[in-house]
């Protein structure tokens, strides 16, 4: 079936219409994660195992879904996770994703493997922007990229902490998937077929990494896949006080990413961390890992008002995040959430995503009979 924008109602929707429009390495570099993929799609199912328990008469004509994370207020209690390559997956990439984001109130995580400049984010909106550092060996690259962010006037800086080395990505594997995509005559095909991604990749700007090209040539202009980036790249001695160092340095709101366990968010406390995002990193680096949203209670038992805990992954629907709120999240974000969205359609497609997502927490909320997050709680949750 032909799709379109206007026929996308939900994230599947925009999954199918990114699949039309992506050659084959592309799209599964975005859809697919580690292993089995069980983690992945248990980030998914996991809210399924746990229903909402609704209250009616409740006056719900007035919504507030605001929620403060970071020291940022946001209009929506969702937001656009850090990712990487997003002009790979569509001519506009971060450009598109950071004024949809400044749209719809909620705050546009950049990645260090971006490919646009912080500058340029810094210039083109005034929302809330998280910058998300990836610790390299490379030191002078760790200051410039922390001095950079802070020149463009980033908000706050989240510390990927699950890729210590790269995930076993077997879909990237059998189609080859590098960045800068490698050309074989196997991708050459796959191109061909997409010529509207093709046109737009071969005759646009050209690719690159905006902040890490000058210090290294890898993912820019030497064709690499990111588990190699991940393994040769990153520093695998980081530990927690590289990660209290950072922190210092930076100054400003600071944020693990990637953190699971219970253990690991009391030692973020006790670096003055200020928010954790409990993450898997979507499934992407050690599948088997439990999900996000089954690790949000135990968690915000131990740290809750502590520290704002964000959780990342797996979200697809408005009722995942009333239920991760309800478990006790600060706030969510996601990744393919808005991805799936950008490589269908640019900024029209990421604005669609949000514009979806905050429709369904708004009727969700009315149908559970709550006005704002706070009245969210684990009462509301029974699992099964
Ligand atoms: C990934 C990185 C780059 O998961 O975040 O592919």
């Amino acid at each position: 079936m032909f799709r379109r924008l206007k026929d996308c109602h939900n994230v599947e929707d925009l999954r199918l219409l990114a699949k039309q429009r992506l050659p084959g390495p592309i799209f599964n570099y975005i859809d697919g994660a580690a292993d089995d993929e069980v983690t992945y799609h248990r980030n998914n199912s996991a809210f399924d195992d746990c229903d909402l328990v609704p209250n009616v008469l409740a006056g719900v004509d007035e919504i507030d879904m605001s929620v403060t994370v970071l020291g940022q207020k946001l209009a929506m209690p969702v937001f656009c996770s850090p990712t990487a390559l997003q002009r790979l997956f569509h001519r506009d990439g971060e450009r598109a994703v950071a004024r949809a984001a400044e749209k719809f109130g909620t705050m546009f995580g950049v990645s260090a493997l971006g490919t646009v400049t912080l500058a340029e984010i810094g210039e083109m909106i005034s929302t809330p922007k998280m910058f998300q550092f990836y610790f390299h060996k490379d030191r002078g690259l760790n200051d410039a990229m922390v001095e950079r962010a802070q020149a463009a006037g980033f908000n706050s800086l989240a510390l990927t902490v699950d890729t210590i080395t790269g995930g076993n990505r077997e879909r990237d594997l059998y189609t080859g998937f590098t960045s800068p995509p490698k050309l074989t005559l196997k991708s050459l095909l796959s191109f061909a077929a997409h010529p509207g991604w093709a046109k737009d990749y071969f005759l646009g700007e050209p690719f690159e990494l905006a902040e890490l090209k000058d210090f290294v040539q890898q993912g820019s202009n030497v064709a690499v896949s990111i588990g190699d980036y991940f393994a040769s790249m990153l520093d695998q001695s980081m530990n927690w006080s590289d990660a209290e160092a950072l922190r210092a340095k930076w100054g400003g709101p600071f944020c693990l990413k990637g953190i699971m366990s219970v253990a690991d968010a009391r030692k973020a406390v006790d670096i003055g961390v200020d928010a954790i995002m409990i993450s898997n990193h979507g499934g992407r680096q050690l599948d088997g890992s439990r999900s996000p949203f089954d690790q949000i209670a135990e968690i915000a038992d131990a740290v809750g008002g502590k520290i704002e805990i964000i959780c990342d992954g797996g979200i697809r629907r408005g009722t995942h995040v009333l239920k991760a709120l309800a478990a006790g999240a600060t706030a969510c974000s996601g990744g393919r959430m808005y991805l799936y969205a950008l490589a269908a359609a640019g900024q029209p497609g990421v604005e669609r995503a949000l514009h979806n997502m905050r429709t369904e927490i708004e009727r969700d909320m009315k149908l559970a009979g709550v006005t704002n997050i706070q009245q969210l709680n684990r009462g509301m949750l029974r699992y099964r």
